[in-house]
């Protein structure tokens, strides 16, 4: 069946960070896009589109609003949707105090059944179509985000975290058992339907070297999977891996010893990482997530992604909640906050980089660029629609912007949900904030 929706639009063909920005960035002020079976079948300016759409498709119009490629969140946790904002503390404590203790309670497979649905309908509100996803060590937490991603038919990624030490009894596998249940998960998920398995062992420290052969062995026997984990996320965090792998060389040397730097690897924050491991990362094709609101909230830095970027040595960057850490579903607050880490860094992002980062830029992060985070045909018809007027202040605002790129600034630095108006998956029209 076709559909059809009109409005402005924008999307990205290619990586502004390395090329000129006027190459890259895709802007229609007055766009249609056809879809067909949950794919981008045809899309350009409405004035050539209508000659093209066949006569009884309808087309839903979307005035005053832009519509974007749907957000790819490529780092977040979801059974820590419970515990988000809570206070005071910094990552190693923030673990042992609040994450340990919400994580075990998805033994429970009901809990892990309300928490994905709690969790996916946050994101869809959002205007995230997709997100690379973080379990728990509980196989059945992991049935319970899959099973409640194909009833909304996302594109996910997800996968049970391995740890063997470091973390209460309750939580803990072994080697022998990350293996076994990683890969009975990966051979019942991995390429169903729009469901990716991810290889998540859950930090360096988490896990003894034993493990990590078994994970190596994992990456190795599932060649097409992604692999997830954190690194060089805050300082105290980074000096502990150098204690316990002091033959590693590095925080990304302990992941490189064991096969886990590839292609579709992504690591979680970056903000430390020295020159050398940037290397690692460009020269094995490994990217970085991004979590700019989770890194502030926890204190642990600012990423520089401009450096990360660098075009001797350019790495692949997604954007990234990292929620419960993380503070907001909404990547337009997460771009808030990506300006300011950049600031902070002596560059201020521009809006064509931030929402390039949060959609092709994502997509090239996780191996996906060849079917989201682009409105061209042949792509998967995942998409958001931002409402430039969605508060009193935003409109008011809008009055004074000069050109298109300003309004785009205005949406990441004041919008949030109430900026999403819908949100399709698949061609389908999946969250309607004024009918909701
Ligand atoms: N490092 C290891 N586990 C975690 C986690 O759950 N959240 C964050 N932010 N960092 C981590
Ligand atoms: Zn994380």
């Amino acid at each position: 069946m076709l559909t059809a929706i009109r409005g402005a639009m924008l999307t990205f063909k290619d990586d502004p960070f390395e090329k000129d920005m006027k190459d890259c960035m895709v802007h229609e002020s007055d766009a249609i896009i056809l879809i067909e079976d949950g794919k981008i079948k045809d899309v350009g300016p409405a004035a050539d589109m209508l000659k093209k759409v066949p006569a009884g498709v309808e087309i839903v119009s979307y005035k005053d609003s832009v519509i974007v490629p749907g957000f790819i969140d490529t780092h977040v946790h979801y059974p820590q949707t419970q515990i988000i904002g809570a206070y005071g503390e910094q990552l190693l404590d923030w673990l042992n105090n609040y994450t340990f203790i919400a994580e075990q309670q998805f033994a429970n497979k009901d809990h892990a059944d309300e928490v994905a649905e709690v969790f996916l309908g946050e994101c869809l509100k959002n205007g995230v179509t997709s997100a690379t996803v973080y379990c728990t060590v509980y196989p059945q937490s992991v049935d319970a985000f899959f099973e409640a991603a194909e009833k909304r038919n996302m594109r996910v990624q997800a996968g049970k975290i391995t740890m063997d030490r470091f973390a209460p009894e309750a939580l803990l596998d072994t080697p022998q058992r990350a293996y076994d249940e990683s890969a009975a998960l990966a051979k019942k998920w991995h390429g169903r339907g729009r469901a990716e398995y991810v290889i998540t062992p859950r930090f360096a420290p988490t896990s003894t070297p034993e493990q990590l052969e078994m994970v190596g062995q994992l990456a190795r026997d599932f060649p097409t999977a992604l692999i997830q984990s954190h690194v060089s996320e805050n300082v105290s965090e980074v000096e502990w891996v150098k204690s316990l792998f002091p033959d590693c060389g590095s925080y990304t040397g302990v992941y490189d010893k064991y096969g886990l730097m590839r292609e579709r690897a992504i690591y979680g924050h970056g903000i430390h990482l020295t020159e050398e491991e940037l290397e690692i990362f460009h020269a094995t094709g490994a990217s970085v997530a991004h979590c700019p609101t989770s890194n502030f909230f926890l204190g642990s830095g600012a990423f520089n992604v401009k450096k990360a970027k660098e075009s001797r040595r350019p790495i692949k960057v997604g954007l990234a909640t990292d929620l419960g850490a993380g503070t907001s579903f909404s990547m337009l607050q997460t771009l808030n906050e990506a300006y300011k880490a950049a600031q902070l860094n002596g560059n201020a992002l521009s809006a064509g980089h931030a929402y390039y980062l949060a959609s092709r830029g994502s997509a090239e992060a996780i191996g996906l660029e060849d079917k989201i985070g682009t409105i061209a045909p042949g792509f998967e018809a995942d998409l958001a629609v931002i409402d430039l007027y969605s508060t009193p202040i935003i409109s008011y605002r809008m009055k004074y912007a000069k050109d298109f790129a300003e309004a785009l600034f205005i949406q990441m630095t004041l919008g949030d949900d109430r900026a999403i108006s819908a949100t399709y998956v698949a061609g389908k029209k999946v969250y309607d904030r004024d009918a909701a």
